[in-house]
């Protein structure tokens, strides 16, 4: 089996694995993941539980469709983790239901969205940034998400959802289910006196195990 294949296969298997657990529902949220000379995305409309790995879209690395099935409207959104994070693998986008809660709550630092609440938090999702509101696919909610990428992996696109990038597809999907958890911790502990990590441990964590 080539690389591609492989690839194909995993985004097949990893799409299923979030739709059957419920973070993913309908035709909510993308996957892609980067190739030699472009990347594979899920296709626009499609389910994340019943994806073909034949059909998958197969794009350039300027994001042109070459291939498969049309691309899902948020590939400038993927486009724009890409080419600000020389890292980046791959890309998850969802509408997980805690994390789409978060997204719609006032008042929250754009800068680093989660209390520090758990270690792995910081380890595997980082400061997430807030991007303001725009329509799904559109190009200003993109150009909104490259202002930030290259400072965060994870960021939250106000009352829509989170998108993760990844140095691997594995670790992508990794990150973005501790963003989900995270989101329901925070909602769980809200109006309780919660004990946080101090200034001191984040700080230990951001420099042993940088998300
Ligand atoms: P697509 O079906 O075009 O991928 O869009 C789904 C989505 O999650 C939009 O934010």
């Amino acid at each position: 089996m080539s690389n591609e294949d492989r690839l194909r296969e995993e985004l097949v298997l990893l799409g299923r694995s979030l739709y059957e657990r419920g973070l993913a529902h309908g035709s909510a949220g993308n996957l892609s993941v980067k190739l030699p000379d472009g990347w594979l995305m899920s296709p626009t409309r499609s389910c994340l539980g019943r994806l073909d790995p034949a059909r998958l879209s197969r794009l350039d690395a300027q994001g042109r469709l070459v291939d498969g099935d049309a691309p899902s409207k948020e590939t400038f959104l993927h486009l724009a983790m890409y080419g600000e994070r020389a890292d980046c693998g791959a890309v998850v986008h969802l509408h997980s239901v805690h994390a789409v809660a978060v997204s719609c709550l006032a008042g929250l630092d754009a800068s680093d969205v989660f209390p520090p609440i758990t270690a792995y938090a910081v380890m595997q999702v980082g400061r997430l940034a807030l991007v303001p509101y725009f329509p799904p696919g559109d190009l200003a909610l993109a150009d909104a998400v490259r202002k930030v990428a290259s400072r965060h992996k994870a960021v939250l696109l106000a009352n829509h959802g989170p998108v993760v990038s990844g140095s691997s597809l594995s670790a992508a999907v990794d990150a973005v289910e501790e963003l989900e958890q995270t989101a329901r911790l925070m909602l769980l502990l809200e109006g309780r006196r919660t004990s946080l990590l101090d200034p001191g441990q984040v700080a230990e964590l951001e420099r042993r195990f940088p998300a």
